[in-house]
């Protein structure tokens, strides 16, 4: 595995690798990696000759400073798990590599960047554009990975791609659970062990409100979510919303869609965790 800094040198190694006729696989990081990563890397891996993974803490995605602040950072660590992973270039830039200059350029992203994350995080999905674009143009990657934990992020992403007239595919790989349920996030290990204790309750609420939407309304089902996580300790839910999983509008009852999700954020110990689980699922998805 080769660890590349600079951006030259990225777009030199991998557009040499291209002129091989090898076929380049990205997985887009900001480190602190855990299995639903790895499980990214292994899926890249199978898929293309090449695996580029980028290690990057992009501070134009955080609207909160003590966020970026204290965003986990595990560089030597995440370059071990990487090796082992079979990631052939992890790419490791500073902010003053990605953006010499402010990047001030504002993106098309439609109407599934307004709701949910885009309304409680002003700014957060045009900085992902940001970067996610910046990495594109880099790599010129065949495929990107992306986890289905930001459900909401693949639909920006996907916006942004078909705006921007990028010509690869995006990949979106299952939530990787812990044991008890919990989804696998970089912001896990913030939570105390009170607040631990507590976390795997959110999805076993998403998945028993499968068994409560047979019998009820959208509306109903959203509000027994919302109540639900909110009777357990330490934890206030910021928004619990039931959406198509295409366009992310909100649906108001159980035949407006074939593909319906909900999409939750919980303070969970003050830590903001997310997660969704799927209602209805296309058959040919
Ligand atoms: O999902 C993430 O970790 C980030 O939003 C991403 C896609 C790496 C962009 O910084």
């Amino acid at each position: 595995m080769i660890v590349i800094s600079k951006v030259k040198e990225l777009e030199r190694t991998v557009d040499a690798l291209r002129a091989e006729g090898k076929s380049i696989g990205l997985v887009p990081t900001m480190g602190a990696l855990h299995e639903g990563h790895l499980s990214l890397v292994g899926r890249c891996r199978k898929e293309n000759d090449v695996v580029v993974v980028s290690v990057f803490v992009n501070p134009t995605q955080f609207n909160n400073k003590e966020d970026l602040r204290t965003y986990p950072r595990t560089e030597e660590a995440d370059k071990a798990l990487l090796d082992a992973a079979g990631c052939d270039i992890v790419f490791m830039p500073t902010v003053e590599e990605v953006y010499p200059e402010p990047d001030t350029r504002v993106f098309d992203l439609g109407a599934v960047a307004e709701v949910m994350e885009g309304a409680m995080r002003p700014g957060h999905f045009n900085g992902v554009a940001q970067i996610v674009s910046k990495l594109f143009m880099m790599v010129k990657p065949d495929r990107a990975y992306f986890g289905e934990k930001d459900f909401q992020q693949i639909a920006v992403i996907r916006q942004m791609v078909k705006a921007e007239g990028f010509k690869l595919q995006i990949v979106p790989c299952p939530i990787v659970r812990e044991a008890d349920g919990l989804a696998k996030s970089s912001r896990n290990v913030r939570l105390s062990a009170e607040a631990r204790a507590e976390a795997p309750k959110i999805y076993d609420t998403l998945r028993q409100s499968l068994d409560y939407a047979a019998t009820h309304t959208v509306a109903e089902t959203q509000q027994w979510v919302i109540d639900t996580i909110n009777s357990f300790p330490g934890m206030e839910v910021e928004y619990y919303q039931i959406v198509d999983g295409t366009s992310l509008m909100p649906v108001d009852n159980w035949e407006s869609s074939d593909y319906i999700v909900g999409c939750v954020t919980v303070y969970c110990g003050g830590v903001r965790l997310i997660d969704n689980i799927a209602y209805k699922t296309p058959t040919q998805c």
